[in-house]
């Protein structure tokens, strides 16, 4: 199990060793599982000129050039699939059923960018659409930003690396890939799986190290075009104030939000909330965190939701039946435990789970919460949910749409009224309806408003983040 290269960083084209390594640990029992490469500012500073050199090379590579590697970087996903979602499971504590899924959806992603690399095009723009553009023939093409810096996060070790690397090569850019440290060992393999899919020299660089140093280094470089980066709001807005002139995409935090309607499916939404608010943790920017349900329907949907949660297998991610497993370390499991003794505190009931040990807290369910506890107004990014009864649908949808974030919201309702209403209240990036806003399909435009994030990810929207308009407008000869 696990990486080829412990201990080097992929710079440059070739695995080097580093002087200060890090030793990556299994995320329910604690044991060290791997040994990744730690950059230093010398070694950034390498993989950020390699990625330069390369990039007009990638821009040069013919489209169907570029598919082929993505289509080859995905069978060797394929191949190895049960290796990836092992690694996952023990690096991030993911249990090992959805670490499974996240390799599946990997693949696809690689997948359809393959795909997408043959169809990226431009427009004609008719300039004589006005006076001033009489006698000119106008087009535009996309061309690559060229470096592009990912700066991705521990939740989805594989899958979120995919969606930012895969679409910047079908682009036809460089890339310098800084995975998140608690979970660098999927990175590595999945390095060495596209240097052997042949990627150019250069195409592809490692770094691995803490965002202050490594990924500030990459943020402020000059020559980095973009950053593409998912993680915390608060990472998000710093990247915006050190970046300078240069192209940024940001995929930042949720308090995920679904209104259950007195006319819903009860089993269905229980069933998909407890789903949605509970697995990998709720360490998912998609995580339900807060359930609005309308008083006709409250105690029944709760019944059902507190049986959901009670049911989850709780324990070591990679026994086979476990739903849920340890979150990424110890001090995080204890800032939910100490945001749910805050609730409690202040009047809220736990109806489910509120235990924890080590970092393994049980999917714990509250009632009777209060809108300014920290449960519900900031991204608990952990398996804590709140169940709050409203009247009329439009005060639910306005409590849902009561927050500075914007990712994805839910709705469950056989009402196409309650449908429309919803989406014209909710200020989201994207709404499910009849399922928990967790949902997410890997080619579909995926990204927030408000303090949730910058510009949009799903392969084709990416590449057009990660490409430039290059506008040519043709003075036509006299006469043509
Ligand atoms: C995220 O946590 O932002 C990604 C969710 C997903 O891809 O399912």
């Amino acid at each position: 199990m696990g990486p080829v290269h412990q201990g080097q960083l992929y710079v440059g084209g070739r695995w080097v060793p580093t002087r200060q390594t890090l030793t990556v640990r299994h995320k329910y029992t604690g044991e060290a599982i791997g040994v990744v490469g730690q950059a230093d500012a010398g070694l950034v500073a390498r993989a950020v000129e390699a990625a330069a050199r390369a990039a007009p090379v990638m821009a040069a590579l013919p489209a169907h050039r570029r598919a082929a590697i993505l289509a080859r970087i995905a069978a060797i996903l394929q191949e190895r699939k049960e290796t990836f979602a092992r690694t996952i499971a023990a690096e991030a504590g993911k249990a090992l059923k959805y670490a499974r899924v996240e390799v599946e959806r990997g693949i696809t992603t690689f997948t359809i960018a393959a795909e997408e690399a043959r169809r990226i095009h431009g427009e004609t723009v008719p300039l004589d659409a006005v006076p001033a553009g009489e006698g000119y023939f106008g087009f535009f093409v996309r061309r690559p930003v060229g470096v592009v810096a990912a700066i991705t996060p521990f939740n989805f070790p594989l899958n979120l690396v995919a969606h930012k690397v895969a679409p910047a090569l079908a682009a036809g850019n460089a890339v310098v890939l800084k995975p998140a440290s608690y979970t660098p060992l999927t990175a590595v393999m999945l390095c060495e799986a596209m240097e052997e899919a042949g990627l150019p020299e250069g195409a592809i660089e490692l770094v691995v190290g803490p965002g202050a140093t490594v990924g500030d280094l990459l943020v402020t470089d000059p020559r980095v075009g973009m950053v593409t980066f998912t993680g915390s709001s608060a990472v998000g807005r710093a990247i915006t104030q050190k970046a300078g002139i240069k192209k940024v995409t940001l995929e930042l935090g949720n308090t995920s939000p679904v209104v259950v309607a007195s006319d819903a499916d009860l089993d269905l939404a229980a069933r998909r909330s407890a789903v949605g608010a509970f697995y990998n943790s709720g360490q998912v920017c998609l995580s339900v965190q807060r359930i609005y349900v309308q008083r006709a329907v409250y105690e029944p949907f709760l019944e059902r939701l507190a049986e959901a949660t009670r049911a989850m297998a709780v324990g070591d991610p990679l026994q086979e039946g476990v739903d849920v497993g340890p979150m990424i370390d110890v001090a995080e499991a204890r800032r939910i435990e100490t945001w749910v003794r805050e609730a409690t505190e202040a009047g809220a009931r736990v109806v489910a789970g509120g235990r924890r040990e080590g970092p393994v807290v049980w999917p714990t369910l509250l009632t009777d919460v209060r809108p300014e506890l920290r449960v519900v107004a900031q991204e608990a990014f952990g398996p804590v949910a709140s169940v709050i009864p409203f009247d009329q649908l439009d005060e639910g949808l306005a409590m849902a749409n009561a927050t500075e974030y914007g990712l994805q919201a839910g709705i469950f309702t056989r009402d196409l009224g309650a449908v429309l209403r919803a989406i014209r209240a909710l200020d989201f990036g994207g709404i499910v309806v009849n399922d928990a806003p967790t949902f997410r399909a890997d080619h579909m435009p995926y990204g927030g408003n408000r303090q949730s994030g910058l510009g949009r990810e799903g392969v084709r929207f990416a590449i057009e983040e990660m490409t430039n308009v290059q506008m040519v407008s043709i003075r036509c000869p006299d006469g043509v």
